[in-house]
């Protein structure tokens, strides 16, 4: 058991009173991906060093702002998700990915990864301590809604933002016709540069209850 060191409460704790459910800590995050065994799954070392804001757009009550290991409602995912940046990453250009490694079962996950969104050129609003990250660009694939085939535990779906290195809009190793199935964001992240993730969080979500 790792605890916290206080070096990673200190630049946040100016937020704690006005967020209550997100990511405040960076151990905690790593904490909880180390817990859910996410790193050796997705093969990506995660050492966060600023903390990345999954917000979901709901129709009706709050807005559901994400923390690592929450679980959601599936029929609360629709989005899509919104996302900001708490730390100092700079303006950008930032890559943001989610996946689920979990697909179709987390016991036998033959269809993961699945992308569940990928874009790239995301900038970051200034001087806020909750920076809004807005991409320039359309995603190359577009949010896809969670869902978890009915019986299955929930699944693990994975929000991580990287750095985006020079070049990056010129790959083409995923477009938006690109199957979503058995992607693999660990050698994507290889081949095109985009290194090891400086944030992320994670949801779980199970499939909806059938009646
Ligand atoms: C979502 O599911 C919950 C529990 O299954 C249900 O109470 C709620 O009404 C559903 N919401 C919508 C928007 O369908
Ligand atoms: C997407 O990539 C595939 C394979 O590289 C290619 O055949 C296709 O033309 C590309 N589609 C678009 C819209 O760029
Ligand atoms: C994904 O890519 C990494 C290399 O970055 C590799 O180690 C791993 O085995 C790959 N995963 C799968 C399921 O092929």
């Amino acid at each position: 058991m790792r605890f916290p060191s206080l070096a990673y409460f200190l630049p946040l704790h100016a937020f704690f009173t006005t967020i209550n459910a997100q990511d405040t800590s960076l151990a905690a995050v790593k904490a909880a991906f180390d817990a859910a065994d996410l790193p050796e799954d997705i093969f990506l070392t995660f050492d966060p060093s600023v903390l990345l804001e999954v917000t979901f757009p709901e129709t009706s009550g709050k807005d559901i702002i994400l923390h690592a290991g929450i679980h959601v409602p599936q029929n609360d995912t629709a989005g899509p998700p919104s996302f900001a940046v708490i730390g100092h990453a700079g303006k950008g250009p930032f890559v943001v990915a989610a996946i689920d490694p979990d697909a179709p079962t987390p016991q036998d996950p033959t269809d993961a990864e699945i992308r569940h969104f990928l874009g790239a050129n995301f900038f970051a609003s200034v001087d806020e301590p909750v920076q809004h990250l807005t991409n320039v660009t359309p995603a190359i694939s577009e949010f896809i809604q969670p869902t978890p085939p009915a019986g299955s535990p929930a699944h693990r779906y994975t929000f991580l933002l990287f750095n985006q290195p020079p070049g990056f809009n010129s790959q083409t190793l995923v477009n938006s016709s690109t199957s979503v199935e058995n992607f693999n964001l660990s050698s994507f992240a290889l081949a095109t540069g985009l290194g090891h993730p400086i944030g992320g969080t994670f949801m779980l979500v199970a499939p909806e209850p059938t009646t």
